[in-house]
């Protein structure tokens, strides 16, 4: 089947839910057993059956079934929130003594989680330039590195590292590939094709796609990495609401039809702002100025509809606030996936290792779903703001 098919069928299962075409949202912290047989069978097969809430339940497999599909995996847990997924994919992965190789360009919070929590329990992190070839992968890799952590393209500032020749050097140290793919929604880049071990994805922004319910998730190939996984989930007391996995079902089903559309947007804002005098560069896979443009080209499908802008140097900060606070389409805010257009200010990204190459102050839009021509007529507004402020 092709994708787009598979997306509207996986998960589904109307002949055991009375012909309903949605599986239902089913509440359950408890699961009773009949007979103490039955009760001493289910604590021998936890992750096979239902057998306590914080375990999953219908809902939750419906969404982990598609999640998989949507990937090209076979097994998906589902989180309550995308750093949720990050975390449980490191925990899962990491003891004491280990060592971690993780994309300069990761997600700031992604960061944190390596230098905060995961550094009091004893595990290291190294920050690679996003740009490192295979070979100066190999050199950074050690006997203690357990994984080397990938964001492609990185959500900030937009580079594509080479995921395949980075998991081939991975791999022939014995290091597995965490990939955060939520920049492509799992549809326009298929992590598994191309090396990945483990792909999280913060379900909250495409996958849900209305701004409304947090979710994560981690798709894998290998049943004893999920079985690492659900345990480290449910070690840890994770538990995805099923209401919010009903909403991410939802929105798989609709994923494709939507990332086509903010695509198209996200390069209609992209193409007009490159050719802006107010802008020094546009940070946009699709753009061969963008680090890793051809790895993308290469390895991609398509773009999603976030991208960056790094303005000239010399506006002030209060130009830039009265060009942002008179948007009417664009609203502020730190996400992005949703129907609706997002703007972000950032000044300049935060860089462990790397220096970013940039003065100017950087932008980040999410184009949303509205129609092009507005949007690009309020960013033009804001532009004229943005000259008639000293
Ligand atoms: C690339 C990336 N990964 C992970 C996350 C975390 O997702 P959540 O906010 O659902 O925890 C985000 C959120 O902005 C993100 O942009």
């Amino acid at each position: 089947m092709k994708k787009d098919t598979t997306l509207g069928h996986a998960g589904r299962r109307p002949d055991k839910q009375q012909g309903m075409v949605n599986p239902p949202v089913c509440h359950a912290s408890t699961v009773t057993f009949p007979t103490v047989a039955e009760l001493r069978k289910a604590e021998k097969e936890p992750l096979d059956r239902l057998y306590y809430g914080r375990y999953g339940t219908p809902t939750t497999f419906a969404f982990e079934e598609a999640v998989a599909a949507l990937e090209g995996g076979t097994h998906a847990v589902a989180l309550p929130s995308g750093l949720g997924a990050v975390a449980c994919a490191l925990f899962a992965l990491v003891e004491a003594g280990d060592h971690l190789l993780v994309t300069d360009n990761v997600y700031l919070p992604t960061a944190r989680l390596c230098d905060g929590q995961l550094r009091r329990l004893g595990v290291e992190t190294t920050y690679f330039d996003p740009m490192t070839s295979a070979e100066g992968i190999r050199g950074l890799l050690r006997p203690e590195t357990k994984a080397v952590v990938l964001e492609a393209p990185g959500s900030v500032t937009f580079e594509v590292q080479d995921v395949p020749a980075i998991a081939e050097a991975a791999h022939e140290a014995g290091v597995l590939v965490v990939l955060d793919n939520t920049w492509s929604a799992g549809l326009y880049f298929q992590p598994f094709e191309h090396g990945v071990d483990l792909s999280v994805q913060a379900a909250t922004k495409y996958i849900v796609g209305h701004s409304d319910a947090m979710l994560g998730t981690v798709t894998v190939t290998d049943r004893k990495l999920f079985e690492r996984l659900r345990l480290t989930a449910v070690g840890m007391g994770y538990s995805t609401g099923p209401d919010d996995c009903y909403l991410g079902l939802r929105g798989i089903r609709s994923l494709s039809v939507r990332m086509a559309r903010h695509q198209e947007n996200g390069l209609k804002l992209a193409r007009w702002l490159a050719d802006r005098d107010e802008v020094e560069s546009v940070l946009h896979p699709a753009f061969p100025s963008c680090p890793g443009h051809e790895v993308w080209k290469r390895d991609f499908s398509g773009a999603s509809g976030l991208f960056g802008v790094v303005l000239k140097g010399g506006y002030s900060d209060p130009a830039i606030t009265a060009m942002l606070d008179g948007l009417e389409l664009h609203a502020m805010g730190y996400s992005w996936g949703g129907y609706e257009s997002l703007i972000l200010p950032f000044g300049k990204p935060v860089r462990r290792t790397t220096k970013w190459p940039f003065a100017g102050s950087c932008l980040r839009i999410h184009a949303g779903l509205e129609d092009p021509d507005d949007l690009i007529a309020d960013l033009e507004m804001g532009l004229e703001r943005l000259n008639a402020s000293p």
